[in-house]
Parts: C-alpha cells; sequence; structure tokens
C-alpha cells in the first residue's frame, strides 16, 4: 500500500478542528439530551472513529451499538440506493432515543436506508449525527440533527473514512489527488 503523503492534496481538516467540532457536538448532544435515555448506533466501519472521540464529550449516560451496512452493486464512489445489513444490532432499539453516528452522508442512500429500517423497530426518537455532510451530492432527502462540518465534493480520507479500507487510523482529514493512486478504485 501506498504511503498516503504521495496522493494527499490537501488536509482539509487538520486534527485540532476536528477535536474542537466534536467536543461541541458532545456538548450540544448532552443537552438536548439531558435528563433522558440515549443510544448511540455507530454504522460500521468509517463512524468508528467518530464515536469513540464524540462519546469521550457526551456527559448524558449511554449505551453504543453497532451496524454493518454494505450497497449492492456499487463502487466504492457511488451507491446505489440499495442497501444491505451485513451486521445488525445487537441490542434492540424499541423505546430508545437512538442517535445514528456517521463518518460521512454523501447522496443520502445509505442513512436514508438506515432510518427506515431502524424506525420500524419503534425507537422513541431517531436522529442523525454526521462527521462530514458532502451537501451537493444529495439525492436523497433526509433530516440531520447534528453536523460536524459540511465539505465540498471532493474524495476524501482518514479519521474513520478508508480508500480501499486503508488509512482510516489518520487523525486528520485529507483530500485524494486520484491521478496519484496506483489503484484506482
Ligand atoms: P451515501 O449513501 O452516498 O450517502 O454514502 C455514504 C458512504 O459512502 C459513507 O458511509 C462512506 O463509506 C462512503 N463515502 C462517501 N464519500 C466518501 C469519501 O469522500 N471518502 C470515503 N468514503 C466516502
Ligand atoms: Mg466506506
Amino acid at each position: 500500500m501506498q504511503d498516503y503523503r504521495e496522493f494527499l492534496l490537501e488536509v482539509l481538516i487538520p486534527e485540532d478542528r476536528l477535536q474542537e467540532r466534536i467536543r461541541e457536538l458532545g456538548a450540544q448532544i448532552s443537552r438536548d439530551y439531558s435528563g433522558q435515555d440515549l443510544m448511540l448506533v455507530c454504522i460500521l466501519r468509517g463512524g468508528v472513529m467518530f464515536l469513540t472521540d464524540l462519546m469521550r464529550s457526551i456527559t448524558v449516560p449511554h449505551t453504543v451499538d453497532f451496524m454493518a451496512i454494505s450497497s449492492y452493486g456499487a463502487g466504492v464512489r457511488q451507491t446505489s440506493g440499495q442497501v444491505r445489513i451485513g451486521l445488525d444490532l445487537g441490542s434492540s432499539v424499541e423505546g430508545r432515543n437512538v442517535l445514528l453516528v456517521e463518518d460521512i452522508i454523501d447522496s443520502g442512500h445509505t442513512i436514508a436506508s438506515v432510518l427506515e429500517l431502524l424506525g420500524a423497530r419503534r425507537p422513541m426518537s431517531l436522529r442523525v449525527c454526521t462527521l462530514l455532510d458532502k451537501a451537493e451530492r444529495r439525492e436523497a432527502s433526509v433530516p440531520i440533527d447534528y453536523t460536524g462540518f459540511v465539505i465540498p465534493n471532493k474524495f476524501v480520507f482518514g479519521y474513520g473514512l478508508d480508500l480501499d479500507e486503508y488509512y482510516r487510523n489518520l487523525p486528520f482529514i485529507g483530500v485524494v489527488q486520484p491521478e496519484k493512486l496506483l489503484h484506482a478504485s
């Protein structure tokens, strides 16, 4: 695998800005759910870095659970609109205040399908928290309750987001220079 420095066009969001914004989101969520029961549902795998930092900034008692989604017939950079549960939640959402934790909302198809799936399981409330919003790419209309950053239509990686499953560990969000990638996907 390539060193990311070979194809990094620019650091879009450095580590300190990410961490500062995540603390703000955690404080806001803590105010909004004050006195209420809360369940965080992380969409694997991209949401995992965001979840672990966000939950450290949330001061209300909460549980966490995980769900993996894959999409049918789509390339890495495009969602088809049809999704499949790869790994389902280990616990019930019925009667819970559920907050979905996502890395990025692009076309919106993935999160729209998750909202439909979980909405049918009768949670008390169901909201969405995304670190990144590529708003200009939206195809499905989805309500987003908490947004870290609205970003331009560029392919990004790091802080949970992958390129062919690699580079999720980087503590910043970087922009890809596609022509420098050896394995185009
Ligand atoms: P959507 O269904 O089009 O909203 O796609 C959302 C999913 O596409 C995210 O959970 C990511 O896995 C992936 N994705 C979209 N844009 C990017 C990107 O710029 N970098 C890495 N993954 C992305
Ligand atoms: Mg992905």
